[in-house]
C-alpha cells in the first residue's frame, strides 16, 4: 500500500495532475490482486500434491568432470535431420554400420552412418524409448513407453510383446533397457503412475514411482529388482556382467545393483550429485559409460526439488502451459567403471538430451527434442581440463 501511495504522490507532484484521479491506483491494485487471488485459489483447489524429497540425498556439491567441452554445438553435425522425430536412445550395429533409434512417431528407424540415410524400419504403434541389440544379433529389444517391453526380430521385423506389468502393476513409462550375455533383459519403468506425455508431473510430484526390473525370455518371468525409485531411467550392464548401473533422473544419481556374486540383490551408490539430470546410460566397450544429461543442475531446479510448494506452483504453471523453460546445458557425460567423471560435453543451447553413444571417434547424442541425431568428432573437439585462471 504505502508503495502505491508514494508513487502516486510522486506522480501527482511531477505531472501536476488533478488530485482525485485515483484510477491508475485502482487499476494497479486490480491488476495485481486478481492474479494473486486466482493463484491462491487455484493452488488451494488443485489436488496435485508434491511430495517432500530426501534433500540430503540429492543436494550436495555437484561432481564435475576432469575434462569438459562446454560448446558441444560448435562443430557438431546433424545426422538424419528432418527424418528423425526425437530419437531418444541409440543402438549401434557395427556389422551393418547402422544406428537403431526409436522416434516419437512410433518408428524404429535405421540410420546408415556412411551416408546418413534414414530408413523407417518398424513401427511399434507406441513410443519406443530404450533400445538395444541382443547378443545373438537376432533381436532388437525396445522399452516402449506405451506398449511395454518389446522384442523385434532382426530378419522379419516382427514385434512381440514380452511383458507389460509386474506384480500386478502395469508399466506406464517403460524407459531404459539392456540385455545381459546370458539373455536376461534388464529394464526400467520410470513411473507406474504417469505416462511419457505427463512425465513432468511425475518429476514435479516427486514420488518414487519407478522400478528396476528383469525379464527372462526362457521362463517368461518378469521380476521387480527394486521398487520405489525416483524416475528410474537408463540401465546398463557392467562389462563384466556382474552388476547394473541405473539412473534416477530426479535424484541426479546413478546407482549400482549387483546381479551376481556375494552381493547379489544389493544396491550401492555409483555417482551422486551429477552435474545434470541423467537419462540413458550406455557402455562404450572402451572403459566408459556414457550418460545423457537432459539439463544441467540449475538453481531453479534445485529450488523446486527442495521445496514441494514450489513444485506445486510450477505444476500449476505447467497445467496452463506457462511453465518457464528450466532445462538448459544438456549433454553427455563419460564416466569410468569406478564412477569417476572423465569427460563432459555440454552446450548452453542444448536441452533434453537423452543419450550419448560413442562410436569410433564420434559421440552421438539422442534427444526427446530435436529432429536429428547430433554428432561430434571427439578428436577435433575434445573435452579439455579446465584452464586454471590466475588472479593477481
Ligand atoms: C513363453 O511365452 C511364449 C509365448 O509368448 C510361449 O510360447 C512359451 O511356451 C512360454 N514359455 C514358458 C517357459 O512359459
Amino acid at each position: 500500500m504505502p508503495l502505491f501511495e508514494a508513487s502516486e504522490m510522486a506522480d501527482v507532484g511531477s505531472q501536476g495532475r488533478r488530485k482525485g484521479s485515483r484510477w491508475p491506483l485502482v487499476f494497479l491494485i486490480v491488476l495485481v490482486a486478481i492474479p494473486v487471488a486466482l493463484a491462491v485459489v487455484l493452488y488451494r483447489l488443485d489436488s496435485f500434491e508434491a511430495a517432500a524429497l530426501p534433500i540430503h540425498e540429492f543436494s550436495g556439491p555437484t561432481t564435475t568432470a576432469a575434462a569438459r567441452n562446454g560448446h558441444t554445438l560448435r562443430g557438431a553435425e546433424r545426422v538424419g535431420e528432418g527424418a528423425l522425430l526425437a530419437p531418444e536412445d541409440l543402438a549401434y550395429d557395427s556389422k551393418s554400420g547402422v544406428i537403431y533409434t526409436g522416434c516419437d512417431d512410433g518408428w524404429v528407424k535405421r540410420v546408415r552412418l556412411s551416408d546418413s540415410v534414414v530408413e523407417n524400419w518398424v513401427n511399434t504403434g507406441g513410443r519406443p524409448l530404450g533400445i538395444v541389440l541382443d547378443h545373438n544379433n537376432d533381436q532388437v529389444l525396445v522399452a516402449d513407453t506405451e506398449k511395454g517391453l518389446l522384442s523385434i526380430s532382426r530378419e522379419e521385423g516382427v514385434v512381440k510383446l514380452l511383458t507389460e506389468e509386474a506384480e500386478g502393476v502395469k508399466f506406464m513409462l517403460t524407459d531404459g533397457v539392456d540385455v545381459a550375455e546370458d539373455g536376461i533383459i534388464y529394464f526400467t519403468d520410470a513411473s507406474h503412475k504417469y505416462s511419457l506425455d505427463d512425465f513432468m508431473w511425475d518429476i514435479l510430484e516427486a514420488n518414487p514411482n519407478g522400478r528396476l526390473l528383469s525379464y527372462d525370455p526362457r521362463t517368461n518371468l518378469t521380476k521387480v529388482l527394486l521398487h520405489d525409485l525416483y524416475f528410474a531411467n537408463g540401465v546398463s550392464l557392467s562389462p563384466d556382467q556382474t552388476c547394473l548401473i541405473f539412473c534416477e533422473t530426479l535424484m541426479r544419481r546413478c546407482r549400482k545393483y549387483h546381479i551376481k556374486g556375494e552381493r547379489k540383490g544389493s544396491v550401492e551408490p555409483f555417482i551422486d550429485f551429477l552435474p545434470g539430470m541423467p537419462d540413458n546410460i550406455r557402455y562404450d566397450g572402451e572403459g566408459l559409460y556414457w550418460i545423457g544429461l537432459s539439463t544441467e543442475a540449475t538453481q531453479s531446479w534445485d529450488l523446486a526439488l527442495r521445496y514441494p510448494f514450489i513444485r506445486k506452483l510450477v505444476a500449476l504453471l505447467e497445467k496452463y502451459n506457462w511453465r518457464p523453460k528450466m532445462e538448459k546445458n544438456g549433454g553427455a557425460l563419460g564416466v569410468d567403471l569406478e564412477g569417476k567423471l572423465v569427460s563432459h560435453y555440454h552446450d548452453p543451447g542444448l536441452s533434453l538430451i537423452s543419450s550419448g553413444l560413442k562410436i569410433g571417434n564420434h559421440l552421438y547424442l539422442g534427444s526427446i527434442a530435436y529432429p536429428y541425431i547430433i554428432r561430434l568428432n571427439l578428436l577435433k573437439y575434445p573435452a579439455q581440463p579446465p584452464t586454471t585462471t590466475t588472479t593477481t
